[in-house]
């Protein structure tokens, strides 16, 4: 018998860490309590639910036969048992509706007798079997039988319900074509963490996927290129990052006269059954056919719908839509009369991004068009368009959400806008003083496309959606947040689910868990214990970044390499002379000293064998570097500000200079915007002799020069990102530089932390 010892009796638990227990009463051992996202309320009692073969699954209302279908499965498959499902009668597992609480919630209440599950609403149902696989022990995932396993759960009885309705992922299959099979398993995924909405993101410049009947050339031509730069861009890191998820999938190419076509699209049937497989799971599918721009595929397949006729194929122009021509407007129309046909959610996505509208300024037809209805600007011209396609929507029983471009030139009163340019955060602030709904998917950090780092998962669980200056009426609004897996670099399943988890962890228990609860420690246990899940489901998650050194690191002497990772069942290998790092190199089983100057270069296997991210990291002998005889007089750092429009901190001081400043910390002085190019210099005091840490964020490039030597060299254009470096310094004054451009908003800040590790007040730390 195991050993019985309960850490926790019964009592109300607000989910902040690990519950861990074993049942002797049922003689079985129940797994920790990690659920993600995190339950508003959970209490926890003795005794557990044991799952035995030829269990049933009792279901109440009709309506809730695929749900109960969908558990039985899911509980099947690895205990290898039968499970039966019937309407009516009391199931060891029983499902209901329920009226009273918040649309999507529910009540779980487990016990020695059995599970009862009660969901306001269908989804509501779905995310109580969510709660209870995520009880059971993580094998439960596996696709095999598992054998000598107590299909155990603990007794407990939850209440919970969502912060936001929407709960979101989208999917952009243009740039890269995934199948069916593909998209079910993201399904999948997205329902296991109770994430309800699927934004298919199903036409672009780069490829239409979806069959339209009255336009067969949109998928016969259009879903079908030549290698773009994209491509080739992904074949070249699939060499450099010896990593095949960034292959082409062959089964996506084919050989036609003579050309390599890639490409694919889906039949109606087969976004019939995407829409279906999905409603089990209780998440609504919106589709998105973007336009009047991102129609590359539309205008060059066909007449009358661009502003001119010479649209090629295969350019990398992108001509929109002209909605100065009346058989644009009408061949719009009649492809989305086909997409309302095959999604049966009330929420379409028109798109609307990023229109290039240089053709509509020369072009006779648009020019009369803004004429006739009195519109001075082609953005003006644009939400002409997009008033006139809304209206088209709503009599067909359709509401509309669009990317937050259609707020220029005039938001309609009953559009949703979906915000995307983080650097505009006046786009959500405005849509909701209009009274519009708005759902979040700043790309900082909600974009799943751009490269993960330390601080990824973090920026996403951190974030507020209820903005400064919100009004209550405006939060209301918010509708609720969405990743986006923008794929011009993704082009295999494997790779697109390494750049959406472990990040939509993080949207989900964002959208999903009650804000006062918030709890990072916490929820990085809870993820450290979901790779297990993750693993036992075959996801090719993204490993955390390994932790313990910076990206340059000072030793005096003697130095020692120690890395850690959230991932337990991750492997570490390194190599010392540049190259990459197989299962065949040093395998990291401890600290490692170090006596010379060191490039380690580190990478993580998952136990599959997976590769995870190439991690390089510089340890570097040194001496105390002198300090200046000079003696500043000033406080703080002198900050110029150069007009410069490039993206290279080398060419900052090129540019006319602008403004001159004085900053007692390195960031954008107030008043400096738009096209930034800043240099700000002066002196750091080391307080005594030691190695001092250095951790330089911007948005964009920057870089931080100590001595003259560059201590952390965080250039070129990206979205915030923290690199830190170290130096060796005497007590005394250094020069310092710190260069940053940005021409959107951007960020800069420099977090310096002295020898005992802990953070230097900036006060009295700079001079110049
Ligand atoms: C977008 O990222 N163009 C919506
Ligand atoms: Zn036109």
């Amino acid at each position: 018998m195991k050993k019985c010892s309960y850490s926790l009796m019964a009592g109300t638990l607000a989910l902040a860490g690990l519950l861990s227990f074993s049942a002797c009463s049922e003689n079985v051992t129940v797994s920790d309590v990690e659920i993600i996202p995190l339950p508003n309320q959970v209490e926890v009692s003795k005794g557990a639910f044991v799952l035995k073969d030829n269990a049933v699954i009792g279901y109440a209302e009709e309506e809730l036969a695929p749900a109960a279908d969908y558990l039985a499965k899911i509980l099947s498959t690895a205990t290898g048992y039968t499970i039966r499902t019937e309407q009516g009668g009391k199931g060891d597992i029983c499902l209901s509706l329920r009226a009273e609480g918040k649309n999507g919630g529910y009540t779980l209440n487990a016990t020695r007798s059995g599970v009862e599950i009660a969901g306001n609403g269908y989804g509501g149902v779905i995310a109580g079997i969510e709660t209870l696989r995520q009880l059971f022990p993580a094998a439960i995932e596996s696709q095999q039988v598992v054998a000598g396993t107590d299909w155990a759960v603990p007794s407990v009885s939850i209440t919970d319900a969502p912060r936001y309705d929407w709960r979101g992922l989208m999917l952009d299959v243009s740039r890269h074509f995934y199948d069916t099979d593909e998209v079910k398993e993201l399904l999948d995924l997205m329902a296991f963490y109770k994430m309800n909405k699927f934004h298919w993101h199903l036409t672009d410049d780069q490829g239409w996927r979806i069959e339209i009947k009255q336009y067969p050339l949109l998928t016969e031509k259009g879903a079908w290129r030549k290698f773009n730069s994209h491509d080739r861009d992904c074949m070249i890191y699939a060499k450099q990052q010896d990593n095949p998820d960034y292959e082409i999938p062959q089964k996506y190419l084919h050989v036609e006269n003579g050309d390599t076509l890639y490409g694919g699209f889906y039949t109606q049937d087969q976004i019939r059954d995407i829409v279906k497989y999905a409603a089990v799971r209780g998440i609504d599918v919106l589709p998105e056919v973007d336009m009047p721009g991102h129609m590359l595929a539309a205008v060059s397949n066909y007449q009358g719908v661009a502003c001119t006729d010479k649209v090629g194929w295969g350019t990398t122009f992108s001509s929109p839509v002209c909605p100065g021509k009346d058989s644009a407007i009408e061949f719009c129309k009649n492809v989305y009369k086909e997409i309302f046909a095959l999604f049966p959610y009330k929420y379409v996505h028109i798109g609307g991004d990023e229109v290039e509208k240089t053709n509509w300024k020369k072009c006779p037809d648009c020019q009369r068009r803004m004429r006739a209805n009195h519109l001075n600007t082609e953005e003006e011209l644009q939400a002409w368009f997009t008033h006139t396609m809304e209206k088209f929507f709503n009599e067909n029983g359709k509401e509309m959400i669009g990317w937050d471009e259609i707020i220029e030139g005039g938001l309609s009163e009953t559009s949703t806008v979906m915000w995307w340019r983080s650097w505009s955060k006046d786009a959500s602030k405005e849509a909701t003083a209009h009274g519009n709904k708005v759902i979040y998917t700043p790309n900082a950090p909600f974009y799943l496309d751009y490269q993960q780092d330390k601080k990824s998962v973090i920026n996403i669980y951190d974030y507020n959606p209820e903005l400064e200056g919100m009004t209550d009426a405006q939060k209301d609004l918010i509708m609720g947040v969405q990743g986006n897996i923008w794929c011009e670099w993704i082009p295999s399943q494997d790779r697109m689910l390494y750049m959406a988890a472990p990040r939509m962890l993080a949207i989900a228990e964002l959208g999903w868990s009650n804000p006062a609860q918030k709890d990072w420690n916490g929820f990085t246990e809870r993820m450290a214990a979901h790779f297990d899940r993750l693993n036992t489901m075959g996801i090719n998650y993204r490993i955390p970044d390994l932790e313990g050194f910076y990206e340059t690191n000072t030793f005096i002497g003697e130095g020692k390499v120690t890395v850690e990772c959230l991932d337990k069942s991750a492997s570490i290998y390194y190599t010392t002379d540049g190259s990459i790092p197989t299962q065949a190199s040093a395998k990291y089983e401890g600290p490692i000293p170090v006596t010379e100057t060191t490039d380690f270069t580190f990478r993580t296997f998952r136990p599959n064998g997976k590769k995870g991210d190439i991690v390089k990291t510089r340890f570097i002998k040194s001496e105390y570097a002198p300090a200046t005889d000079v003696k500043p007089e000033k406080k703080g750092l002198k900050v110029a500000w150069y007009d410069y429009k490039g993206d290279k901190c080398s060419e900052i001081t090129q540019a006319p200079l602008k403004g001159e400043y004085e900053s007692a910390s390195v960031t954008i002085p107030e008043g400096v915007s738009g096209n930034i190019g800043l240099e700000i210099t002066g002196y750091i005091q080391a307080p005594k002799d030691g190695i001092y840490t250095f951790a330089l964020l911007s948005d964009d490039g920057s870089y931080l020069m100590i001595d003259e030597e560059m201590v952390v060299d965080n250039d070129g254009p990206h979205s915030p990102r923290e690199l830190v470096g170290q130096k060796a310094l005497k007590a005394g004054y250094h020069p310092v530089v710190v260069r940053y451009f940005d021409h959107n908003g951007g960020t800069l800040s420099l977090k310096v932390l002295g020898a005992d590790g802990k953070e230097l007040p900036v006060e009295g730390l700079f001079a110049h």
